[in-house]
């Protein structure tokens, strides 16, 4: 069921890989909720085509962008105005990826180009959106930012590898840059902090569905889906929420706030009895 919560309002969305990305349904949604938005993707995501078909359905323009390049976030946001008729009101930051986790390597034998290539492409390419905003003026007062992100930030998922530390740092980019852009155009920035969901970014992590599940029993709601994850992206979007910002905000069925579900616990073998 649609609101028009975003009637009127544009935007620019990033992320969009396929019809998992989390990306994806957020655009959907913002269609369905009455907004107009480019979609954002690193070039060589564009190759892939399936961006394409999302366009269609949404009405909106593809403008190929690298998140580590300003260059790129400039024409983005340059192209985004132009085109949407406007500033903008709205912008996620969907992108992540890591290659270390990508060539499996663990958290103590990790390769330093890549971890800067993590940082770079997961957390600085917020700033760089941001800064890039901030210094064209693209985004409307009251205007809402918001990047996705990962409890890993918080506390200790072995297998998260370097993207735990792009995560602080995303999330600590929201903070900082949420004061400036509150002060300068009342201007919103939160993370939503999402359940493991079955995505391509989220299946290249080791273990990932052995994972998924312990999240899953472990959660009393059980885990967040990316649709779900939509939804409350677009109320973050919405004049409904409009005093909410330098937030991060978990969406993961209440997964961050349990210490042990009984599920879980029944999952173990109990211990023999000493004679
Ligand atoms: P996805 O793989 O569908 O999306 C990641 C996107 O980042 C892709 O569209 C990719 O093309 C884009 N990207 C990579 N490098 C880029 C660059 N240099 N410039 C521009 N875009 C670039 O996966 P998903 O899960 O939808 O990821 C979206 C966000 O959600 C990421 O920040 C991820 O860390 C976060 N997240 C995902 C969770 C999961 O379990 N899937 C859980 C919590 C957070």
């Amino acid at each position: 069921m649609a609101y028009g919560l975003l009637q009127g309002k544009r935007g620019i969305i990033s992320g969009a890989l396929d019809e998992k990305s989390i990306a994806w349904k957020v655009a959907l949604k913002a269609k369905e909720e009455g907004a107009t938005f480019t979609l954002t993707n690193a070039p060589i995501a564009m190759r892939m085509g399936a961006i394409k078909q999302l366009a269609e359905q949404c009405e909106a323009e593809i403008i190929p962008a690298d998140a580590t390049s300003t260059e790129d976030l400039e024409k983005l946001f340059n192209q985004s105005t132009e085109i949407l008729g406007g500033k903008v009101d709205f912008v996620l930051h969907s992108i992540g990826m890591s290659p270390n986790i990508r060539k499996g390597r663990a958290y103590t034998d990790l390769n330093y180009d890549w971890f800067k290539q993590s940082v770079d492409v997961s957390a600085l390419s917020f700033h760089k959106m941001m800064q890039t905003a901030y210094k064209l003026d693209a985004i409307n007062e009251w205007g809402s930012v918001v990047a996705l992100t990962y409890m890993a930030a918080q506390r200790t998922f072995p297998f998260y590898t370097d993207m735990a530390e792009a995560k602080a740092i995303l999330e600590s980019i929201a903070r900082s840059f949420g004061y400036h852009y509150g002060k300068y155009r009342k201007v919103r920035v939160n993370t939503v902090s999402q359940s493991p969901t079955v995505t391509t970014a989220g299946s290249g992590i080791g273990g990932f569905d052995r994972f998924y599940e312990f999240a899953d029993k472990t959660a009393p709601l059980g885990n967040a889906s990316a649709e779900d994850c939509a939804n409350y992206v677009i109320t973050l979007f919405s004049d409904l929420s409009r005093m909410v910002t330098m937030q991060n905000l978990f969406h993961d069925g209440g997964f961050s706030m349990t210490g042990a579900s009984e599920e879980v616990m029944s999952l173990l073998q109990p211990q023999q009895q000493q004679q």
